[in-house]
């Protein structure tokens, strides 16, 4: 294949993938919401927030190096910005408490999330679940997107027995990384045995 077949190949694999994430987008609601948590479009205002969050330590050990001091919350809101092509800030009772994201959308119809309650006494309290479960009816029909994934370090044992309790399975174990999926169709079965007769 010629130098210039081969760019141009790239250059419509490129746009393929970038029409494939803007339907999704489009499919999915910008704001979710039940009872008292929220989740909304991560905004510039949220700077300052995501990088008190990005400084915790065990988040940074979840996430690697995606903050590290010394980088600017404008740079670091900019980078998440771009690394999720889905991103949530999570608020409860009208506080901001984390952040919720898909990123790498793959031929294969799968996304991987992120998720972090940045707030400690928010933490063990069923929130997480129910920013997953919120998230995943609101992922529920968007088209490319049938099965999440999930990476997590091998020593980070709270997110491993988190989204074990959510359904997730090991596919495969890269050195400290567990790659953890789940289809979404799962998370709709759960969500009619939730709500029986249809969603509220
Ligand atoms: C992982 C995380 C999102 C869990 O959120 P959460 O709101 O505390 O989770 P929930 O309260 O919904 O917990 C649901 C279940 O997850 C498991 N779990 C959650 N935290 C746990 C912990 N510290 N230790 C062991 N199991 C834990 C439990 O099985 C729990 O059910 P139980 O309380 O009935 O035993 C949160 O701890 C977090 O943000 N951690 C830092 C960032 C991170 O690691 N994110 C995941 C990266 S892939």
């Amino acid at each position: 294949m010629g130098i210039l077949q081969h760019t141009r190949t790239l250059t419509s694999r490129r746009k393929a993938s970038i029409m494939k994430r803007l339907m999704v987008i489009a499919k999915i609601p910008t704001r979710l919401r039940k009872g008292d948590l929220a989740l909304r479009p991560l905004r510039i205002w949220d700077g300052p927030f995501l990088a008190r969050m990005m400084s915790q330590e065990d988040i940074l050990r979840s996430c690697g190096t995606e903050g590290r001091p010394g980088t600017s919350w404008f740079a670091l809101y900019r980078r998440l910005r771009s690394f999720f092509f889905l991103s949530y800030c999570i608020e409860y009772a009208s506080e901001k408490v984390g952040l919720a994201g898909l990123y790498n959308l793959q031929p294969d119809k799968s996304a991987e999330m992120s998720l972090v309650i940045s707030k400690a006494s928010c933490r063990r309290i069923g929130l997480g679940t129910k920013v997953f479960r919120l998230l995943a009816d609101g992922l529920e029909g968007a088209p490319f997107l049938e099965r999440v994934v999930v990476s997590v370090r091998t020593d980070n044992v709270a997110a491993q027995s988190f989204w074990t309790k959510l359904g997730f399975h090991e596919v495969r174990c890269l050195r400290d990384t567990r790659q953890m999926t789940l289809p979404l169709r799962k998370c709709a079965a759960a969500s009619a045995d939730r709500f029986p007769g249809g969603k509220p």
